[in-house]
């Protein structure tokens, strides 16, 4: 369909500070997006990033369904319309989940992608929106572009866009309008197909369906999976649904909604609750909760049997070849970030398979897939994935979890403590306080870092209750990818001890406003007596190690996290 011919107009623009995308973006309060000029600059800039590449370019756009994502999409329209760009693809309603941009940008080769979320935080009017740039491989955006945007908003004096143009994005269409004297499309598309079709590629759908639908000899396998009233809703009911027969009454929370129903859409054992309580309580076998863009995922057997995101990934690790996807592409390595327990590093020694550490962040293990050196990654923030794109992926991890749990036919407890009993168990646990005063959060990293670097730290025996670490190692973490040479520093305070164990203390790059502090606590025991312990008597010792010689209390006031994952 072709509309009128339109002309672009250039607006004289103001500049704001502050527009530095973090870990996942650039991420605020709605208000702060709402204000005159604000989105549009950082679209503008973010445009101008993509340099020679801008004129005649196809961009994939889609969010999470929170507030603001289809105002935003709108803005978007028109001022990639004004700046050259051939093609939007864009979801229907505005909903496309992270890792479906990730599929989306991959399979139709476009130079890119805007997806509009701030993850896991709240959303509605009072909450959280953002605005993140993945690039052509279909992962977020490297330091190097994400710092060219900063720098582009810092001076931006004006952006182009075309008032007029409107398009029904609740419907999917082709519409083609002259702008310019230049062609412009927009597709709208259906924003679950290809990723569908995807997952039926990787994962072996009959066994699951068999695992879950029950056989002569084996009854159904149950599940429970929870949206969170995020933008996984629709991906969950084609694929749980439809392609795999279960009950919609197993599908909760599937309908996303701008405001996630109040929830606070991030899939731990604090704000997924009520998933946790279903499964104690009900008749479940399996659980999931999803994040609100769909990158995240929590794992829960039954009884609410809880997986740590890094046991899921070792877990996923050592049972790769029962996924299809893997027996065709081979396994290439394992990563995690560096806060991430050490769980995975066993697997890749006994496979004898490449095994990278990264920084905090899904962008720095995407160079390592573009290179084929990486099969599968995670983080113990919830994420996990593989190379099949260059987000992680809530919905994908489930999934692989079901492929894993149908080929061994075995309970999820009963994998965990097999595992163990293999590998031995590292027990994890990280410590959030959310909106810290950013200059006492400062202040404490300083003095943390001060006192970890005086030369007679190393060796010190720090003791509590009787067990006793000895320090072997510090440092702020450094980076430098193996591929392109780039480094990434200060990416936390690192204090390893003689005994494998670490603490890790960290500010954390996704917050919208104040600091958050983040402290990582990891562990390693092989003596099966441990092994079904609770974490947080395990590491008691260690988290009191880290909490006094932090003065965390002293510097922020807090008595208790705001979160213990
Ligand atoms: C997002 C990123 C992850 C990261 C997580 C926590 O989900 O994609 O890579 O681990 O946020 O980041 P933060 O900087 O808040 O610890
Ligand atoms: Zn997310």
């Amino acid at each position: 369909m072709t509309a009128t011919s339109v002309r672009s107009l250039t607006v004289n623009t103001r500049i704001y500070e502050g527009q530095k995308p973090g870990t996942s973006g650039l991420r605020k309060a709605v208000k702060v997006f709402q204000q005159e000029h604000y989105t549009e600059n950082f679209v503008q800039a973010t445009l101008h990033a993509l340099g020679d590449q801008l004129t005649g370019c196809t961009l994939v756009v889609g969010g999470d369904g929170r507030f603001y994502v289809k105002e935003a999409v709108t803005r978007i329209i028109r001022i990639a319309a004004a700046n050259g760009v051939r093609k939007l693809i864009v979801g229907q309603n505005g909903i496309l989940s992270t890792p479906a941009v990730s599929t989306i940008i991959r399979k139709y080769k476009t130079q890119g992608g805007i997806v509009l979320t701030a993850s896991h935080n709240p959303g509605g009017p009072d909450a959280d929106f953002g605005i993140k740039f993945n690039c052509d491989n279909g992962g977020p955006a490297p330091d190097n572009v994400t710092n060219k945007i900063y720098e582009i908003t810092k001076t931006l004096q004006s952006y182009k866009i075309i008032p007029d143009i409107s398009i029904d994005i609740d419907k999917v269409q082709s519409v083609s309008i002259e702008v310019d004297g230049r062609p412009f499309i927009i597709d709208i598309i259906d924003s679950v197909k290809d990723y569908v079709e995807l997952m039926k590629e990787i994962f072996d759908f009959a066994s699951i369906r068999k695992l879950l639908q029950g056989s002569a000899d084996k009854p159904a396998f149950k599940i429970l999976i929870n949206s969170m009233n995020g933008v996984t809703g629709p991906y969950v009911k084609q694929i749980f649904s439809t392609e795999l027969g279960i009950d919609e009454t197993s599908l909760v929370n599937i309908k996303p909604l701008e405001d996630f129903g109040g929830l606070h859409p991030d899939p731990n054992l604090t704000y997924a609750k009520d998933l946790v309580n279903a499964i104690k309580e009900g008749p479940y076998d399996f659980g999931a909760a999803f994040d609100g863009d769909g990158d995240r995922n929590m794992i829960l057997g039954k009884k609410a049997f809880f997986v740590t995101p890094s046991d899921s990934l070792a877990v996923l690790a050592a049972n790769l070849k029962l996924i299809p996807y893997f027996q065709k592409t081979g396994v290439k390595g394992y990563a995690r970030s560096m806060p991430t327990a050490a769980a995975v590093d066993r697997v890749a020694v006994k496979n004898g398979v490449k095994f990278f550490e990264v920084p905090t962040g899904w962008k720095y293990f995407g160079n390592l897939m573009d290179a084929g050196n990486l099969s599968l990654c995670g983080e113990e923030s919830f994420g996990t994935g593989s190379d099949h794109i260059r987000e992680k992926d809530g919905v994908w991890a489930c999934l692989a979890w079901l492929n894993v749990i149908a080929g061994l036919g075995k309970s999820v407890e009963n994998i965990l403590l097999d595992h163990w009993k293999v590998y031995g168990r590292n027990f994890f646990t990280r410590y959030d306080y959310e909106n810290c005063d950013s200059a006492c959060a400062d202040k404490m990293m300083q003095s943390i870092e001060t006192l970890i670097e005086k030369p007679d730290f190393i060796g010190r025996q720090l003791q509590y209750e009787g067990k006793e670490y000895i320090v072997k190692q510090v440092d702020n973490y450094s980076y430098t990818d193996s591929v392109d040479g780039s480094k990434a520093t200060k990416q936390g305070l690192r204090i390893l001890f003689a005994d494998g164990s670490r603490i890790v203390f960290r500010l954390s790059g996704t917050g919208s406003s104040g600091a958050t502090i983040r402290m990582y606590i990891d562990s390693y025991e092989n003596d099966p007596v441990t092994f079904e312990k609770d974490a947080q008597l395990i590491l008691k010792p260690l988290i009191n190690i880290a909490l006094k010689l932090s003065e965390l209390c002293q510097h922020t006031g807090r008595k208790a996290p705001t979160v213990i994952t």
